[in-house]
């Protein structure tokens, strides 16, 4: 007879989603933002959406979040299962405490995430005041030990700075400790570096990802950048018309891609790069 209790038992993955469906409802019809999309994600992984734009990326994250503006959005179908709790059927108090607790968010802009009338220090405190019960002189000492986390020098300074006194990396790394502060398990980063100059999207992105593996978060990663996606990614899924169309571990990926949008876009990735290597070899003759 078989020995149940010798037999592994799989772990549940942190973030489960089950056959998700968004719709937006507009004048010209409802429009089916997300059609079915499964996908797992594990403690300490990153996994990377790419997809066309429109393609529903943003409505998929949004929804995990339960962030789905409604009206016109509505979740019309599917499970999110985070630690085996869906969160599609919880109360909009559970809501709020996981929300910034269990599940840290970034977005593209931080300055439209950020209150620019608040320190940023005070912004970062908020969360662990609230949901952490810290005193508020604790989580403003706790804000600039987050600061320093992140990578932001002179930390004891920068946490009294308002959002428009900081470059718009430094915000980024901000809302990173803001979205790390309360120690979630997992976060979701909707395009976090499309707004920043391509050195500072390596330093951030190198953050984003040193930051799960070292504490062990589940990182949800939305991004265009199939640089990114090659260098970061535990798992990639390709988005179209709503549905994952592809998913694998990035390099297989890579090494073989069946969707349209990925050999596209390593087509386009190859043509700049061989243009940049022109440019710069003609300018060099230019100046010889
Ligand atoms: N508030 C809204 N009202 C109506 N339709 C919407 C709304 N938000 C999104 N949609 C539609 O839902 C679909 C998916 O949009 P979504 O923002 O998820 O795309 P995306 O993959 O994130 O694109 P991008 O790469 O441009 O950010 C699109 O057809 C979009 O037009
Ligand atoms: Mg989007």
């Amino acid at each position: 007879m078989k020995d149940d209790s010798a037999t592994p038992t799989a772990t549940p993955p942190l973030l489960a989603i089950e056959d998700l469906a968004v719709t937006f409802e507009t004048d010209a019809g409802d429009i089916p933002a997300v059609d079915g999309v499964t996908f797992a994600l594990a403690a300490g992984e990153v996994f990377c959406l790419v997809g066309e734009s429109g393609s529903g990326k943003s409505a998929t994250a949004h929804a995990v979040s339960r962030l789905i503006p409604s009206p016109p959005g509505k979740i019309t179908d599917g499970r999110i299962l985070l630690d085996g709790t869906d969160l599609l059927r919880v109360s909009e108090n559970e809501l709020r405490e996981l929300r910034g607790n269990r599940i840290g968010m970034v977005f593209q802009e931080p300055m439209t995430s950020l209150n620019p009338v608040f320190r940023v220090g005070e912004q970062i405190a908020e969360p662990l005041v609230r949901h952490r019960g810290y005193s508020r002189k604790d989580a403003l000492r706790k804000a600039t030990e987050l600061l320093h986390e992140v990578g932001i020098p002179a930390p004891q300074d920068r946490v009294r700075d308002f959002p428009h006194q900081m470059s718009g990396g430094m915000r980024q790394r901000v809302m990173i400790a803001m979205a790390i502060a309360c120690e979630p398990s997992l976060v979701i980063a909707d395009e976090p570096t499309t707004a920043l100059d391509v050195t500072i999207q390596k330093q951030v992105l190198n953050l984003l990802h040193d930051l799960t593996k070292r504490k062990n978060i589940g990182l949800l990663l939305i991004t265009h950048d199939l640089g990114i996606v090659l260098d970061m990614a535990d798992q990639v899924g390709v988005m179209y018309c709503g549905k994952i169309v592809e998913q694998a571990p990035g390099p297989a990926l890579f090494a073989a891609p069946s969707h349209p949008y990925i050999r596209r876009t390593q087509m386009a990735g190859v043509l700049v790069h061989g243009l940049t290597v022109f440019i710069h070899g003609f300018a060099a003759v230019c100046r010889a």
